[in-house]
């Protein structure tokens, strides 16, 4: 299957993709890395990357940015930062990509924990993540031609834990947190909030 993944380059994109390869034919995308360009921020982008790549079988993305920061110091931008690049920008993933995905296929999308299990600093990422486990839950039922959609929400990595000087021993290692992208694309799951640990529910469940 050739499978698109966007922020193929990054932390648990480039897990994601060494999961895959070898069974699948991978093509990553970045704004400045992977074999494709592409800015999710930019619709026109997202529109220029699907119809230069053609068909694939499933479209996974690891990638889009969001503010931690104390609530009471979250700006304007901070809430614009997420809402533009991690929520929508995988939202447009899905509506300017979904005719180029095959019968059958697939969108992997990514979240994370922090809307379920939130921390302090974590309110506008817990908007966005709680923004995408929610349209893919709806977007599930409506998707054409058999292509279904999953949302993985990692908890942290241990690898950024270490990045960030931190004890990386409650996190999960990239590699771990990879198999839940490969169950979603290789998988029958719709509409699921697949959790790197294994578990499955249906998003918003919980
Ligand atoms: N790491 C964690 O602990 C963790 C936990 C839970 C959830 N998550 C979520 O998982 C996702 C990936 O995290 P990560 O730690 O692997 O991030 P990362 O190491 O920073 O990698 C992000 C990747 O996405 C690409 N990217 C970023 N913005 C982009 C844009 N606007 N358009 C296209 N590509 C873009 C980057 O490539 P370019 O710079 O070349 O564009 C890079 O390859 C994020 O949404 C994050 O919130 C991460």
């Amino acid at each position: 299957m050739r499978v698109l993944v966007i922020g193929g380059a990054g932390t648990i994109g480039k897990a994601v993709t060494a999961a895959l390869r070898g069974r699948h034919e991978v093509v990553t995308a970045g704004r400045s890395s992977g074999e494709r360009r592409v800015d999710m921020t930019d619709a026109a982008s997202i529109a220029r990357l699907f119809a230069a790549i053609g068909r694939v079988g499933a479209v996974v993305s690891c990638a889009g940015d969001a503010s931690f920061k104390p609530l009471t110091q979250l700006r304007d931008e901070d809430f614009d930062l997420g809402l533009r690049s991690k929520l929508m920008g995988q939202i447009n993933l899905v509506r300017y990509g979904v005719d180029s995905v095959a019968d059958g296929g697939s969108f992997t999308l990514t979240s994370g924990i922090l809307n379920r299990y939130p921390a302090p600093g974590t309110a506008a990422i817990a908007v966005v993540n709680g923004g995408i486990d929610g349209f893919v839950r709806a977007a599930a039922l409506e998707l054409p031609r058999g292509i279904r959609i999953n949302v993985v929400s990692p908890p942290w990595v241990s690898e950024t834990l270490v990045a960030m000087g931190r004890d990386p021993s409650g996190g999960l290692p990239a590699t771990v947190v990879a198999e839940a992208y490969v169950r979603s694309v290789e998988g029958t799951d719709t509409g699921a909030l697949l959790e790197p640990n294994g578990t499955r529910s249906l998003v918003g469940a919980e």
